[in-house]
């Protein structure tokens, strides 16, 4: 396969490379991806994270094993392995499920290298029609809040929610993003916070819990998160702690957005009550730990509740902008939601 390269993928040499997320922003450490077993392990750890990238990710690597010689019923094999490693974000299975597609024609290598570098390019066009639908909505002197970390680094191409912020400054619409730290894994805090530095857009971060006081001050113009899945009825899975947000955000009568690709849709998830959320390890609430090093403050035998993502019911939603337009509660209400 030819090389490749995005903010947190790349291949070259004949495999595939991730940006180490959890080790961001003190290292800019690139690992390698060599294997299923190694990749799911990069998965496993958020060091590859954000719905997107872990379906461009898996796919990228199903393709260049191809490239190796894998057998077409290895192939498979590797590819229900992947498909397992997260739960909750459909963009894999979705991937995935068109890797199969590829994986059965004829000439499979070919097929599944061609299909990793469409959903890669794909990806790229996905952020940017998102992009330009969502900051539509951004009105001008916008002072926006986010969570979690949803741009260049979780997709292909400028991010979703981040994507939209970042397009709506260049519109100069936006003066102050502020960013949740996102507890319990930091990926506001370490992740936004750096990617907005990076792109030079003014930020200020806060602990999730000052989010509610901002808004009682008439501090928050406007709140923006990604998805990890969207059912069918508009309920979203996203980042834990965006509930939250949602409602805080009905109560101060703040519009509420969700910015995701189409392939963030789940048709077959009816309700946020179908979506399987994943519950993650004690050792992330009782203490933290990251290239800095790890710090346990809670007492050795804690009990621990660690789900990764919570639901946010389409109720809360504002719109959800997508790559095909943006989907308002009139729309959702009325039953027209899938858009494909
Ligand atoms: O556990 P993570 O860091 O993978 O969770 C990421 C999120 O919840 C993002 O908001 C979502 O995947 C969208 S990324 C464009």
């Amino acid at each position: 396969m030819k090389t490749l390269s995005t903010t947190s993928l790349q291949v070259r040499d004949n495999q595939l490379w991730i940006l180490d997320q959890q080790a961001l922003p003190q290292q800019k450490n690139w690992l390698p991806a060599a294997d299923v077993a190694e990749l799911v392990a990069h998965i496993h750890a958020l060091r590859v994270r954000g719905a997107p990238l872990i379906g461009l990710s898996a796919s990228l690597l199903l393709a260049l094993l191809a490239e190796q010689g894998f057998t077409r019923t290895a192939l498979a094999d590797a590819l229900e392995v992947l498909r397992a490693a997260r739960p909750t974000a459909v963009n894999l299975m979705n991937n995935l499920d068109r890797m199969r597609l590829a994986l059965a024609q004829e000439n499979y290598v070919a097929a599944l290298r061609m299909e990793a570098l469409n959903l890669i390019d794909e990806d790229k066009k996905l952020c940017d029609a998102i992009a330009d639908a969502g900051a539509a909505l951004v009105t001008p002197g916008s002072r926006l809040l986010t969570h979690c970390n949803t741009g260049g680094l979780a997709t292909a191409g400028v991010g979703t929610a981040l994507g939209v912020i970042s397009r709506a400054f260049s519109q100069q619409k936006v003066t102050n993003v502020w960013v949740d730290e996102t507890r319990p894994l930091l990926q506001g805090g370490r992740l936004t916070a750096w990617e907005l530095g990076e792109l030079g857009i003014p930020y200020q971060l806060i602990c999730d819990s000052m989010a509610a006081s901002l808004m009682a001050q008439k501090q928050v113009d406007a709140v923006w998160v990604g998805a990890d899945r969207i059912a069918a009825n508009g309920d979203v899975a996203n980042k834990i702690g965006t509930y939250s947000l949602a409602v805080l955000a009905h109560y101060h009568q703040i519009p509420f957005y969700v910015a995701a690709p189409h392939t963030t849709l789940d048709p077959h998830c009816p309700n946020g009550a179908a979506i399987p959320i994943e519950q993650r390890a004690a050792s992330e609430v009782t203490g933290v730990a990251g290239s800095f090093g790890s710090v346990q403050w809670a007492p050795e035998q804690a009990r621990v509740h660690n789900p990764a993502f919570d639901v946010t019911p389409a109720a809360l939603i504002s719109g959800w902008v997508l790559d095909t337009g943006v989907i308002t509660p009139e729309q959702v209400n009325a039953g027209i939601f899938l858009p494909r």
